[in-house]
C-alpha cells in the first residue's frame, strides 16, 4: 500500500543554528518540499541582512534543491520602508508575546503599540504568523487570548492572520467565526493530552508551549481536520532541543518531530479512515491560504515498518522507540 504526496508542507518550523541546525535540516528537507521558518534564534530574525544570512545557511545545511524556505521575520515595529524591502523575502512576520516561549524575550509586551505595523502589514498583503497565549493560568493561555486575536481580526479585516499551533476546541470554534483566519496544528496535539505529559510519569519530551490539553480539545481538533477544515493546516512546531536540555530541572519546551511527522501523519490519518485528506491538510490548504507555489516533490510513503531512532545527534525525537508503520520510501 502506498500514499502519494504531492509537495508536502511543514508550516511552522524551527530549525535553529550552527550544530543543531545542520543536524535537523535534512530530516525535513529531504521529505518536505518547503516550511515556514520560525525567527526565534539567540538574536531574534528582525532585520534583512538577518534574514538572508539564516536562509543560506538553512539551505546549505538542508542539501535539497527541491525544498523553500519559507521565511519569516520576528515582529517589531516595522516601517513601510522595511516592510517594502522583505515583502518578497518573507512569507509572513512571526508575532510572540514577550516572554511567553522559548526566546521570546524581546516580543511584544505592549499590545496597544502594534496597530501601525499590522496596518502596514495588511496594506501590502503581508500575513501575522502568532504565538496566541496569555500569560495567565497555564491551560487558560490559548483561551485568553482569543480576545486579542478578535481584536487583530476585527481591527484588521484584510489581514491574514495565522493562529499558530492551536490546542483548543475554543481555537477552532474561533476560527469558524474569522474568514481572515487560519490555524496551524501539530502533529503532537493531534496525539497526547495533558494526560502524556504529566499524568502519569513526567515525560519533558512531551513538554512544549503551548501545552497539550484535555481529551475534548484534542478531539475537537481532530474532527476540524478529518472533516476536510479549509482553513487548519499542518505546522509540526518541531522544536529541537539537546536532551540535557530536556532531561533536567527547567526542562526546555518543544517537542523534535521532524524525522517522524510524515510517517506518524500517514498512521493517524489511516487510523481516522481519512487518508484521503492527508494531501489536503500537509499542502493544499497551506498553498491555497498562503498563494504560494512550492517546489515540486513527490513524497511516497509506503506501510514498511521502522523503529524511531533514541536519538538524532544529540536531540530525542518524538516517538523514539517505537515502531511506525509507515516510512518515507521516495522522494522526487
Ligand atoms: C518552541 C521553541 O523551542 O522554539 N517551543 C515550543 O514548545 N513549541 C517555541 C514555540 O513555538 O513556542
Ligand atoms: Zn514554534
Amino acid at each position: 500500500m502506498k500514499i502519494v504526496l504531492q509537495s508536502p508542507l511543514d508550516m511552522h518550523l524551527h530549525l535553529r543554528e550552527n550544530t543543531m541546525l545542520q543536524t535537523v535540516a535534512p530530516y525535513t528537507c529531504r521529505t518536505f518540499a518547503g516550511a515556514v521558518i520560525m525567527p526565534n534564534l539567540v538574536s531574534p530574525v528582525d532585520s534583512l541582512e538577518k534574514l538572508r544570512r539564516y536562509k543560506d545557511e538553512i539551505m546549505k545545511a538542508g542539501k535539497s534543491d527541491t525544498f523553500a524556505a519559507y521565511m519569516t521575520l520576528f515582529f517589531r515595529k516595522y516601517t513601510r520602508e522595511e516592510l517594502a524591502q522583505a515583502k518578497k523575502e518573507i512569507i509572513g512576520i512571526k508575532l510572540y508575546p514577550a516572554g511567553i516561549t522559548t526566546r521570546s524575550e524581546s516580543g511584544v509586551s505592549n499590545f496597544d503599540e502594534i496597530d501601525e505595523t499590522l496596518s502596514l502589514m495588511e496594506e501590502m498583503e503581508i500575513p501575522l504568523l502568532v504565538h496566541g497565549e496569555s500569560n495567565g493560568f497555564v491551560l487558560d493561555r490559548e483561551t485568553e487570548f482569543l480576545s486579542m486575536y478578535q481584536r487583530l481580526a476585527e481591527a484588521f479585516p484584510k489581514l491574514h492572520i495565522v493562529m499558530e499551533h492551536i490546542t483548543t476546541a475554543a481555537a477552532v470554534d474561533f476560527i469558524d467565526r474569522y474568514p481572515n483566519v487560519s490555524a496551524t496544528v501539530t502533529l503532537h496535539h493531534l496525539l497526547i493530552t495533558l494526560d502524556d505529559v504529566i499524568g502519569g510519569l513526567l515525560d519533558p519530551d512531551l513538554f512544549c508551549k503551548p501545552i497539550a490539553k484535555r481529551p475534548e480539545d484534542r478531539l475537537r481538533l481532530r474532527e476540524a481536520v478529518f472533516s476536510g477544515h479549509g482553513r487548519i493546516m499542518f505546522g509540526s512546531d518541531s522544536a529541537p532541543h539537546p536532551r540535557h536540555k530536556k532531561e533536567c530541572c527547567g526542562c526546555a519546551a518543544g517537542i523534535f518531530s521532524a524525522p517522524v511527522a510524515l510517517p506518524m501523519l500517514a498512521e493517524l490519518f489511516e487510523e481516522a479512515g481519512r487518508l484521503d485528506l492527508l494531501q489536503h491538510f500537509t499542502s493544499d490548504i497551506a498553498c491555497r491560504r498562503y498563494g504560494i507555489q512550492p517546489p515540486q516533490k513527490t513524497v511516497t510513503l509506503e506501510k514498511k515498518s521502522w523503529t524511531v531512532p533514541e536519538l538524532c545527534g544529540t536531540v530525542k525525537p518524538f516517538g523514539a522507540g517505537r515502531q511506525l508503520r509507515w516510512s518515507v520510501t521516495e522522494t522526487v
